[in-house]
């Protein structure tokens, strides 16, 4: 029986800045949910800090660099702003993202193809800059060849499609969208580039997604959230760490 390879857990602690900006005042503090998160076994810390500023602040993403332990990776759009504040904060990694003013959440993967012209010297700055970069993309061939082009060394997988799927019940489409996931995760690895993946994972989404080998990061934000409202954020991380576990063990048996 081989080994599991190791699989990380990014914890998105955007929504605790969401819920300490509806009072505009310090609590609940972000630094202090990343602790915490640290502390309950997360792997790394991972904040974005968007063009509004509608959660995680420029002084979070300060605070975090300068008082965390473990890494942290600044999700961002590659917008010439943002590049020039990552820079300045010296993240362990950067997530590039799209991003529009109106939407909830980070819908759709980055147009890698489209913005090639732009990603390319952004992914270089960062590379110069001792700063890993992962471009979030749906699991999809052409994204992915133009990525490993531009010499990306990571790519996170956009899991929204599949997890709303799953949330609907339309297990047709749920099915194409893991289909997708796997076959994706497969070409992004053999093309040598690292493969991480995330949005709307639950416990019951990290299990399954934990079982396939060439993922080594899994970034999870608001359902932990939501659910440590109930058990508390470090009960919510074991639990998470358990699930995932449960899923890589299926990894060795194969
Ligand atoms: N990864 C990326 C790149 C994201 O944009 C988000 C959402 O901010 C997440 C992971 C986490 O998604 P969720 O909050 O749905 O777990």
């Amino acid at each position: 029986m081989s080994k599991s390879p190791p699989l990380r857990l990014g914890v998105n602690i955007d929504h605790i800045a969401t819920l300490r900006n509806a009072r505009g005042g310090r609590h609940p503090d972000p630094l202090r949910a990343a602790r915490t998160a640290i502390e309950a076994g997360a792997d790394g810390i991972t904040a974005h800090l968007r063009e509004d500023r509608r959660h995680i602040r420029d002084a979070d993403m300060e605070r975090l660099k300068a008082e965390i332990t473990k890494p942290l990776n600044f999700e961002m759009a590659a917008t010439p702003e943002m590049i020039r504040i990552a820079l300045g904060v010296r993240p362990h990694a950067v997530c590039l993202v799209p991003e529009r003013r109106e939407e909830l959440t980070t819908e759709g993967g980055l147009d890698v193809i489209g913005l090639r012209d732009h990603l390319g010297p952004a992914i270089a700055k960062f590379s110069d800059a001792g700063i890993r970069t992962s471009l979030f993309i749906a699991p999809d061939p052409a994204q992915i060849d133009m990525a490993a082009k531009l010499k990306s060394p990571a790519i996170e997988i956009h899991t929204g499609a599949w997890c709303d799927a799953l949330t609907d019940g339309d297990t047709a489409k749920a099915s194409a969208e893991w289909k997708r996931i796997v076959a994706g995760a497969a070409l992004a690895r053999s093309a040598g580039i690292e493969v991480h993946a995330g949005h709307g994972l639950d416990y019951e989404t990290a299990e399954t997604i934990a079982a396939l080998p060439q993922i080594v990061e899994l970034n999870i934000g608001f359902f932990m959230i939501g659910e440590a409202v109930f058990v508390g954020l470090a009960e919510t991380i074991r639990t998470m760490r358990a699930a995932m576990e449960r899923g890589r063990a299926k990894v060795a048996a194969a």
